[in-house]
């Protein structure tokens, strides 16, 4: 996810490029880059890695002059090209006359990238968005629509898959931006009095300047001058969009209008699965990117560990479960902290996976230096390109939730298990223990997930009233069996670290060894139970649990599938889910658990996005 601002109109574009950047930081700060058309028809260009306060730094130097009227501006998180320099945004034709800036993920970039080179242009760059900078020229410069800067961009996007955003301006071509927009948000800011004209990511980046907003809809061009926006579809429809009037104030506008970044990014996790899955699906089987293991070296991993802490030790108990069934092969979870300290049997057949948001955590990062002294392999599943973790990995398989501001996991959870499922069937068609079909049903039954969680954020309401409810509680049980058993210890994890609250998750089958003791009148207690159709004996051992604790004075909050009457009965609060199968259901039955921890946290007065105690990466063991 990355920040992208562009202006046209009488002001110098670079202060408000710069203003725009700086409100959209949090959508990524792996580098930021500017790019202003001066009146001599050259394009000035600032680059650099890191903060936006970086970029600031080179621009006081002096050393590029920046005047100009219009310009575009880039905040990024990294996803092809670590954050370097040579990576940063905008990019260039080989002539420097077209500046480009992205956001999000063309999928086909490498045979582009081939042909480009073919064609003898020297890429300086390990990004997907340069390549979109080289095809714009050639188009411009000799395509069907040479000389017609829309005309080429339209052109360029039919030929792009994936999700993208982009913004480009030419050095000839005065005071006009094109911008279009695939799968990756695009929003116009109107300020006609002033005869300015704004482009970006979100709203964050104008609402200081003009409210009159414009959205567009999917494979839509937008070209925009000092005069006001022209929009058309670049895949043959008709134009689509919808002017709106922003009445959030900047604060909440970086917020996208909710009131932490929490509850934002919970509502980002349709996108932040959507945008990890997509693309690692050729035809030919999984492709994980970044993949230095071959599908032989696969071939020949006879034992799975995952490494990991907190939230991303969950997504890799919820992955055990998928990975032993579609690969038969035996796979340990093991906190990260411990994992060294117990000596675990390595070999170089042992794959480790290392499982981390951040890629800094101290104590994942030890393990993984451990694990490679023991010869193992190690394949990173990691949503910060460039860090550490990756870094010390054989291999890396990202998630693109994009940036997670709020300390609690939320979308990187999700994206997790997306991502570790997508390891999961790399392994089982390396082994052959699923047939290519096989594999492709599953991935296309993982992509429909987005979907099912977008459903499952409808549903949240009655959560919420939930959590304004029980928020005086003293403490809450969570209960599962099989996938709901991390999940159970998910949501526990929030409740403790959002609320303060004493929560505990535990298998439910050990309930009768020790924690029904616990069991009291009016303790409110979680039970995640899995569907009766894909798994009845599990669910009539759940429906036994429910009955046990109410009896004994617990009130029972159930999370069940959509129409579960089984369960219902029994349970004091009715959670109900949309249907998926058995593997999938951590992705819809977590959610409902943020949502309650979180309202819990919001009733009690505390600060969802940053709890006390606590930081977003633990870089000390
Ligand atoms: C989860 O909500 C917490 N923020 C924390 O447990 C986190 O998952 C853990 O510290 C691991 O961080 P990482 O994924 O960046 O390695």
């Amino acid at each position: 996810m990355c920040g992208i601002i562009g202006y046209v109109g009488p002001r110098q574009a670079l202060p408000l490029v710069l203003d725009g950047l700086r409100r959209m930081e949090y959508r990524g700060y792996d580098s930021a880059g500017v790019a202003i058309q001066s009146e001599e028809a050259t394009l000035g260009v600032a680059r650099k890695a890191g903060v936006l306060a970086n970029l600031e730094a080179l621009i006081d130097t002096g050393e590029v002059a920046l005047p100009g009227s219009t310009g575009i501006g880039h905040t990024r998180w990294a996803t092809h090209g670590g954050p370097t320099d040579r990576n940063a945004h905008p990019h260039r034709d080989s002539h420097g006359k077209i500046a480009v800036i992205h956001n999000g993920i063309i999928e086909n970039f490498a045979p582009l990238r081939r042909e480009i080179e073919d064609a003898g242009i020297e890429l300086t760059s390990d990004t997907d968005t340069e390549v979109v900078a080289h095809l714009l020229a050639a188009e411009y410069n000799s395509g069907q629509a040479a000389g017609d800067l829309p005309g080429s961009m339209a052109a360029v996007c039919r030929r792009l898959l994936g999700a993208f955003t982009l913004v480009a301006v030419h050095a000839d071509v005065p005071d006009l931006l094109v911008a279009a927009r695939r799968n990756s948000p695009l929003v116009i800011g109107v300020n006609s009095g002033e005869g300015e004209m704004f482009v970006a990511s979100d709203v964050a980046a104008f609402i200081a300047h003009t409210r009159e907003a414009v959205e567009l809809g999917q494979d839509q061009l937008v070209v925009i001058t000092p005069q006001g926006y022209e929009v058309s579809s670049f895949s043959g429809g008709e134009p689509d969009y919808r002017e709106f009037h922003v009445d959030w104030d900047t604060d909440a506008a970086e917020k996208g209008g909710f009131e932490y970044f929490m509850d934002k990014e919970i509502a980002e996790q349709p996108d932040a699965l959507a945008n990890t899955l997509r693309g690692h699906f050729d035809g030919t089987g999984i492709v994980l990117d970044e993949q230095r293991l071959g599908e032989d070296e696969l071939r020949t991993v006879d034992k799975v560990f995952v490494v990991s802490c907190g939230s991303s030790y969950h997504a890799g108990l919820v992955a055990k479960y998928a990975i032993e069934h579609w690969t038969r092969l035996p796979v340990e979870v093991e906190l990260a902290s411990e994992f060294r300290y117990r000596d675990p049997v390595l070999d170089r057949d042992t794959l480790v996976i290392a499982i981390s948001q951040s890629g800094e955590t101290a104590d994942t990062l030890e393990a993984v230096r451990h694990a490679r002294r023991q010869r193992a392999r190690v394949l990173a599943v990691c949503n910060t390109n460039g860090s550490q973790i990756p870094r010390e990995s054989d291999a890396v398989l990202y998630t693109h939730a994009g940036p997670e501001i709020g300390v609690a996991s939320t979308k990187a959870f999700l994206a997790q298990v997306g991502a570790i499922y997508l390891v999961g069937l790399a392994l089982a068609q390396a082994r052959g223990t699923k047939y290519l079909d096989e594999v492709e049903r599953d991935y296309r039954t993982l992509s429909e997930m987005p979907a099912a969680v977008a459903e499952t954020l409808t549903m949240m309401d009655p959560v919420r009233a939930l959590g304004r409810e029980i928020a005086d509680s003293k403490a809450v049980l969570f209960l599962g069996r099989h996938v709901g058993y991390p999940v159970a210890l998910e949501g526990a994890l929030k409740l403790k670290e959002l609320a303060y609250m004493h929560a505990e998750g535990f298998a439910a089958g050990e309930l009768k060894h020790g924690p029904i003791a616990l069991i009291e009148e009016g303790l409110p207690v979680v039970v995640v139970t899995p569907s009766p159709k894909s798994q009845p004996v599990l669910h009539s051992k759940l429906l036994s649990n429910i009955r046990e604790i109410q009896a004994r004075g617990a009130r029972t909050i159930v999370i069940a599938e959509e129409g579960d009457d089984t369960v219902a009965p029994f349970a004091d609060w009715l959670i109900e889910l949309p249907r998926v199968p058995a593997l999938m259901q951590p992705l819809v039955a977590t959610v409902p658990l943020q949502v309650l921890a979180a309202e819990i946290a919001r009733a009690r007065g505390y600060d969802i996005d940053k709890p006390r105690n606590l930081a977003k990466s633990v870089t000390v063991e």
